[in-house]
C-alpha cells in the first residue's frame, strides 16, 4: 500500500478530543515550529459541498442508505486527497498534512453499518498515512463529554460506540500491517496531558525532524 509521507490522522470513537486536540496543536505549532515546515491541519467530512451533505445525513436530516453515506464519505475524500490544494498536492511539497479522521473512520463506522466489503474497496485506491494517532477513550465516558453539545448525530449512541472503539482496536494491527505507523494515546487524561503526547508523537515524524520507526509505541498506551 501507498504511503503519504508528511501525512498523519487522528481516529477515535466520537467524543475523543480530536477537534480539541488540533486547536493545540496549531497553537503549540505556532511557537514550536515557526516557519518551516507549514502544518496544515484539516478534517472529514471536509466543509466542502459533499461534506456539507454528509454532515446533514449525520444529523439525520436527509435520510441516506448507509452504503450511500459509504459512497459520500469516500467520493468527499477523493477531492480531500486529490483536489486542488489537496492533502497529497501538501504533502508532496513538504507541508505537514495534520487530518481529524481519514480511511479508518470509514472501515470501522461504515464497516458497522453496512459489512467491511463496501468501505474497504472504496477505500482501498487513497494512500495510507504514514501516522494514526488513535484516541482511546472509553465509550462511556466519551458519551458522558459529548451529552451536553445539544444535536445528536446518528452514530452518537453508547452501544454503537462500544462497537466503534472494539472494531478500531482490531483494526489498528492491520493498518500497522500496511505500513503505517501506530500511536495509542489514553484520551482520558487533562487535554494538555494529551496534547503534549500528540506533539511527541508527531515529532517522530520526518517533517519535524524525527526518524520514525515503522511501528512507535513510545507514547501512552503504545501498540
Ligand atoms: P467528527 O467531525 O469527528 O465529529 P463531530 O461532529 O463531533 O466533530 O465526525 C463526524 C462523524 O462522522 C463521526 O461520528 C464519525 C463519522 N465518520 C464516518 O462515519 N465515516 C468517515 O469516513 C468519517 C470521516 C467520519
Amino acid at each position: 500500500m501507498d504511503i503519504l509521507q508528511n501525512f498523519a490522522i487522528l481516529e477515535g470513537p466520537d467524543g475523543s478530543g480530536t477537534s480539541t486536540q488540533m486547536e493545540l496543536l496549531k497553537q503549540r505549532f505556532a511557537a514550536a515550529a515557526p516557519g518551516r515546515p507549514v502544518l496544515h491541519t484539516t478534517a472529514e467530512p471536509t466543509g466542502g459541498e459533499l461534506g456539507q451533505c454528509i454532515r446533514r445525513a449525520l444529523k439525520g436530516e436527509l435520510p441516506l442508505r448507509p452504503e450511500t453515506l459509504a459512497r459520500l464519505f469516500a467520493a468527499d475524500r477523493g477531492e480531500h486527497l486529490y483536489g486542488k490544494g489537496g492533502i497529497v498536492e501538501r504533502a508532496n511539497r513538504g507541508e505537514l498534512v495534520v487530518c481529524d479522521r481519514y480511511v479508518p473512520s470509514s472501515l470501522v463506522y461504515q464497516g458497522l453499518e453496512c459489512g467491511e466489503e463496501l468501505p474497504r474497496s472504496l477505500n482501498s485506491p487513497f494512500p495510507a498515512p504514514r501516522l494514526i494517532i488513535f484516541f482511546d477513550l472509553d465509550p462511556r465516558i466519551a458519551a458522558e463529554r459529548i451529552k451536553d453539545r445539544g444535536e445528536r448525530e446518528i452514530y452518537e449512541y453508547l452501544e454503537f460506540q462500544i462497537k466503534v472503539r472494539d472494531r478500531y482496536l482490531s483494526l489498528l494491527p492491520v493498518f500497522r500491517a500496511q505500513g503505517s505507523a501506530i500511536v495509542c494515546l489514553d484520551a482520558s487524561r487533562r487535554p494538555e496531558e494529551v496534547a503534549a503526547e500528540l506533539w511527541a508523537a508527531l515529532k517522530t515524524l520526518p517533517a519535524l525532524g524525527g526518524q520514525l520507526m515503522r511501528s512507535t509505541g513510545t507514547t501512552g498506551r503504545g501498540s
